[in-house]
């Protein structure tokens, strides 16, 4: 294997153009930050570098959406998002902007380079243009009607109503985001860097070369390279931006995904003088921490582009996750359906590391996960408290009670198995959660502490330290003339299982740390040890706390989280849904996309064709109304909550899914005509309601058991009926 000398670490560089949300948090800056924190805890040479993303459309339409200006926008997000990072202790060694001078120096000077180098291919194309604020107009500039859903405030590239991918000329009516002006096609110049040369390089160092990356981002760049690469348009017609450094460049700028990541190089620049060695020699372990959404940028293209440009390390690794859902639903900015860090906070002051916690237990990191209030509960409240609190507490409190709030020495001659075990397994945890943080296995590190803390708990029960204490004190006091022995032999047995228990809460601080640093931190006050302790290189010891040293009282690692707490989470939720909603019902507003970035025109999104045209409307009136049917009628209906866990397309059946459903008690396959509104991939994980008894019926050869309920607008769009929030599978509807 190969010796790395320093480690550079990035983490997407989030755009401000909004606060960060947990989905965030769980995508890359979490496993990003107890990766450093575990790499710094091994005395090695670490810079972790982030810094916020200020250019690009989204900064731009949030600024005409909050009628404000591009900077202050960016201003206003990157205070916001560096304030969440800070109080939730991601422990970048520089967060940095790119509307830095030395990041647009930097940026500029990249691409002077690789065109002085000959590189850049110009070309000029047709794209629209605005002709009243005299501007090209990105394809989320263009606004008008949606073909498929109605929406009059669809983008040219997506419509956030009903999620459609769009291109302008798809759009009915379509008008300017700026002046409202019909807008017309114009030519225009950029600059396209050729990655299809560098598609041999990128076949040979990732495919070849990279086989132990993660399987999601093997396969997401193996498709790519599969499908041929493209030239790409790396110039923009903008005002906001790196200025692209050519006499005849006048209103253009760098993509944003030109200069995004060459954002890692500046952000490091400002961080020390000896940058260069962390990005231009081989020795130095490059890892790239990102969500799945950003994999093609940091994969291909920016290796595509350090190696044109020469003299940069690659990526060793680019350990993307995916995404975490909430509460059974995609995380959506336009439909404030989020948990945002700063409302956190406030809401939960201190409870830092039980977001944390939750967050890398249930970590996206091989298929998109779900957060949900519930599991977050159950998560603070059966793990944190009840085993890894409840071990630090228990031990600290039987050592003030029992061992005159020493630590007791530890005697060989009472040493019996499963002492020796327990010791044991010490050493044995420790290489086991350092061997999966090497393999960016986060969760499994994070599991096998509690499962240390977990079998400490166990050892503490078998061991029963309190009866043996109460035995002596009756022995004690009724001074029966039990000899000598027996009365040391109780003594010596409490203080091993003391001795132990705190020797293993020290080491338990140790493995915690990376994960949860507040916790350490507070373990170490109650512990009275220095930082020191927590280097790694005392991981797996049985000797960490001195023999007669005298410890402070406990106090609680955690606390219990009530019901109503999450409930008051369940609500702000719905309530922040029934808002987004409203503000989208009244048109015209602009708003953002998820990942609310321009990977649009990446290629990786299909382009819808559209279903029912805004004119062809379908009438919601009482006329439509069925004949009246008795509640008898209604009761023969079997109404079921399920999850879908599985969908595909059927074969030579445009409009139908098969799809595999869950009830908790029994899995069905149920075929239905959605193929035309929604893709596969985007509707496994959605709960539903089945109408559970109806006969089967064979559909295209496929049995179809049951039935699922889907509202239809008057455009014909298909929404599914679900519940508020994720519940047990099989729940009755009526
Ligand atoms: O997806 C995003 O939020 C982008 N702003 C990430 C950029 S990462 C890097 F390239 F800077
Ligand atoms: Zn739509």
């Amino acid at each position: 294997m190969k010796e790395f000398k320093r480690y550079l670490l990035t983490a997407a560089l989030p755009y401000a153009n909004g606060p960060v949300h947990i989905g965030h948090l769980a995508g890359c800056y979490l496993p990003a930050d107890i990766y450093a924190r575990y790499l710094r805890a091994r005395k090695r040479d670490v810079k972790f570098v982030c810094g916020s993303d200020e250019h690009g459309v989204p900064i731009t339409i949030r600024a005409m959406k909050e009628g404000v200006t591009p900077q202050e926008v960016v201003d206003k997000y990157h205070a916001m998002i560096a304030d969440s990072f800070a109080q939730m202790a991601i422990s970048f060694d520089i967060y940095s902007r790119t509307s830095n001078p030395v990041h647009h120096k930097t940026a500029s000077d990249f691409f002077t380079k690789l065109y002085n180098d000959g590189l850049f291919e110009e070309k000029e194309t047709e794209q629209y243009y605005d002709e009243e604020k005299k501007t090209f107009l990105a394809d989320r500039y263009i606004i008008g009607t949606c073909p498929v859903c109605g929406n009059p405030s669809a983008y040219g590239d997506q419509c956030e109503k009903c999620g459609s991918s769009l291109s302008p000329e798809q759009l009915i009516k379509p008008r300017s985001a700026l002046s409202d002006a019909v807008p017309v096609k114009k030519t225009t110049k950029h600059w396209y860097f050729p990655l299809q040369k560098y598609e041999p390089f990128l076949k040979q160092w990732i495919l070849e070369e990279h086989k132990e990356w993660k399987n999601n981002v093997y396969g997401q760049c193996k498709s790519w390279l599969d499908n041929g690469l493209q030239p790409r348009a790396m110039t923009r017609d903008s005002n906001w931006g790196v200025k692209v450094p050519l006499p005849d460049a006048e209103g253009k700028v760098l993509y944003v995904w030109f200069d995004a990541p060459i954002g890692y190089i500046s952000a490091t620049k400002e961080l020390t003088t000896e940058w260069a060695d962390y990005w231009c020699k081989d020795d130095t372990k490059l890892v790239h921490f990102i969500g799945k959404d950003n994999i093609v940028f940091h994969c291909i293209i920016f290796p595509a582009m350090l190696k044109a440009h020469g003299n940069f390390v690659l990526p060793d690794n680019v350990p993307a996750n995916e995404f975490l859902n909430i509460e059974g639903d995609k995380v959506s900015t336009s439909r404030n359906w989020a948990v945002w860090v700063h409302e956190y906070l406030k809401d939960f002051p201190g409870q830092q590391d039980v977001l944390r916690y939750v967050l890398c237990a249930n970590a996206p990191e091989t298929k998109d996960n779900d957060f949900t209030w519930k599991d977050f509960q159950d998560r603070n409240n059966g793990e944190l408290v009840s085993i890894f609190g409840n071990f630090v507490n228990r031990t600290f409190v039987l050592m003030h009670k029992l061992c005159n709030s020493k630590v007791p020495p530890l005697h060989n001659d009472v040493m019996d198995n499963l002492d020796e075990q327990m010791l044991a397994e010490f050493a044995i945890t420790s290489r086991k959660v350092e061997t999966l943080l090497e393999q960016y296995k986060f969760r499994e590190a994070l599991f096998e502490v509690i499962d240390l803390a977990r079998k400490g708990n166990k050892y503490l029960q078998e061991k029963e330290p309190w009866k043996k204490a109460s035995a002596l004190d009756k022995l004690t006091m009724e001074d029966s003339g039990n000899s000598q022995q027996i009365v040391d032999g109780l003594r010596k047995q409490i203080d091993n299982s003391l001795h132990i228990s705190l020797q293993l809460t020290a080491n338990l601080s140790i493995l915690v740390n990376p994960f949860l640093p507040f916790t350490a931190k507070k373990m170490n006050y109650m512990m009275k040890v220095v930082d020191k302790m927590l280097d790694w290189e005392n991981a797996g010891k049985t000797k960490l706390l001195s023999t007669g040293y005298s410890l402070r009282a406990p106090e609680l690692l955690f606390r219990k989280i009530e019901d109503s707490e999450i409930i008051t989470q369940i609500d702000k939720l719905k309530a922040g849904l029934i808002k987004a909603q409203d503000a989208l019902n009244k048109n015209n507003i602009m708003t953002s996309t998820q990942a609310g970035n321009e990977s649009n025109d990446s290629g990786n999104r299909s382009q819808d064709k559209p279903e029912n045209s805004a004119a062809n409307t379908i009438p919601i009136t009482k006329e439509t109304l069925k004949a009246e049917i008795v509640y008898d009628d209604f009761a023969k209906l079997d109404l079921k909550v399920a999850t879908i866990t599985a969908a595909e397309k059927v074969e030579k059946a445009d409009k139908l899914l098969k799809l595999e459903v869950d009830l908790g008690y029994e899995k069905r396959t149920v075929v239905s005509g959605i193929a035309m509104h929604f893709k596969p991939e985007e509707i496994v994980g959605k709960q539903v309601v089945l109408v559970a008894n109806l006969a089967p019926r064979k559909m295209r050869g496929i049995e179809s058991n049951g039935m699922i309920l889907m509202a239809e607008d008057k455009n014909g769009k298909l929404y599914f009926v679900s519940p508020e929030i994720k519940i047990d599978e099989g729940s009755g509807v009526s």
